[in-house]
């Protein structure tokens, strides 16, 4: 007997996006030594923890160190100091009905969001937006759920929604019936994202099909326009058919610090083989309760002041700072003659290469020329191919002089 491998690992491109440009670019500064690179490659936010924020883990920090006030493993679910106020805060004030019981902590909307398709049969079809995350689909695949990658770049077996340019990004609703659908909105990577009317055609399409709709909100603090939802449950009937993911990262900075949380409403229930019902939150609770022992203590605490007034003005100066950055993009792309999309509502910009240029010739030819490190399009995807992404997530600094650079070049 030898030890097998998961196979289903085999199927895997060799390396995630991040992980190749991260190797690319340590390659060109190795042969480049003195190349002053600027990074808006990977979402990763620049700007440090707000004070409030600081402070709370300061105090939780002396708090772990006092024998009356340690405290060892916290409940897997987040403490209720956490679930209320993000209830009260991100919900109740928006008059969205989610209560802290149905709302679970966890160090990232990334492990969320691989994770959440354990709880769901192998059998499930799923879709996925084209550009899209890569989680969503990798995690798929190392269940098993797909077969191989064909040459166009997709796994066998999974629904891909193109979302480009001819559909003004909008993901058309699927041809076959799926089980599974991941949104993420305001998306990534593209930037764009959806109104009101748009995600209810899809809570329609869920609850018609009895779909389930596992919705990245990740970067809805971005949301600047009055008709773009911030919850999924702002839809009516969402609360049947969806699971909402959310992050501490994009708004308040904690990429290094490590909070999120998904929201598993009550009524939303999955049929096992038999039809008999099963509430997925009770699922999920099973699935934290087994393989996670919650978030630390300090981490919650610096998460809860995030909802105090210092926070929320804190948190608000950040993302006007980022999209202040995005604005500069948006102008110096214009200016370029570059046609983007994005950056109105989310963190990220969408380029269309210039013609004749693909992703990764786009990739070279603006860190050879301009030492500036985006995204290849094509590396979320089929369809991102002819894309790029920057992000706003540099100091100001550091965009307007990519951007000097970038204008500099010619297309
Ligand atoms: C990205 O660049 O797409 C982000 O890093 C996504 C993430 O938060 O993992």
């Amino acid at each position: 007997m030898m030890v097998t491998v998961n196979e289903n690992y085999l199927l895997l491109k060799s390396s995630y996006i991040f992980s190749e440009i991260n190797r690319r670019v340590e390659e060109f500064q190795t042969r480049n030594p003195d190349a002053d690179i600027i990074r808006m490659g990977i979402g990763d936010v620049t700007r440090p923890l707000p004070g409030a924020v600081v402070e709370a883990f300061h105090r939780a920090v002396d708090e772990m160190a006092g024998e009356e006030t340690f405290r060892g493993y916290g409940p897997e679910q987040g403490y209720p100091f956490l679930r209320e106020a993000i209830a009260e805060n991100d919900y109740a004030s928006r008059g969205v009905d989610v209560t802290p019981d149905e709302i679970f902590i966890s160090d990232g909307a990334k492990c969320d969001t691989g994770n959440i398709q354990e709880i769901f049969g192998l059998d499930n079809v799923v879709a996925v937006t084209d550009p899209v995350y890569p989680v969503y689909v990798e995690s798929n695949v190392m269940a098993g759920r797909t077969g191989p990658m064909d040459e166009s770049g997709r796994y066998e077996g999974l629904v891909y929604l193109p979302c480009t340019e001819e559909n003004d990004f909008i993901p058309p609703l699927p041809e076959e019936k799926v089980d599974l659908i991941y949104l993420c909105y305001p998306n990534n990577p593209t930037g764009t994202a959806l109104t009101h009317k748009q995600l209810a055609e899809w809570v329609d399409y869920a609850r018609d099909a009895g779909s389930i709709i596992l919705f990245d909100a990740a970067y809805e603090a971005y949301i600047q326009e009055d008709n773009i939802p911030h919850s999924i449950y702002e839809i009516e009937g969402a609360r049947e058919v969806a699971v909402e993911f959310r992050s501490f990262s994009k708004n308040a900075g904690f990429t290094g610090t490590r909070c999120a949380f998904t929201v598993v409403p009550e009524e939303l229930e999955v049929p096992d083989s038999e039809g008999k019902m099963h509430a997925l939150k009770d699922l999920w609770n099973r699935r934290q309760t087994t393989k996670f022992n919650g978030v630390s203590y300090p981490v919650q605490r610096a998460a809860e002041a995030v909802y105090t007034p210092e926070g929320q003005r804190e948190i608000r100066e950040s993302i006007d700072y980022y999209m202040e950055n995005a604005k500069i993009i948006r102008e110096s792309l214009e200016k370029a003659g570059l046609r983007y999309y994005g950056g109105v509502n989310a963190p990220y910009i969408w380029i269309r290469t210039p013609e004749g240029m693909d992703s990764w010739q786009f990739f070279d030819r603006l860190l050879n020329d301009a030492e500036v490190v985006g995204t290849p399009g094509v590396g979320f995807g089929p369809s991102g191919e002819g894309y790029f992404r920057l992000t706003a997530f540099n100091s100001l600094k550091n965009t307007v002089r990519a951007m000097e650079r970038l204008s500099e070049l010619s297309f």
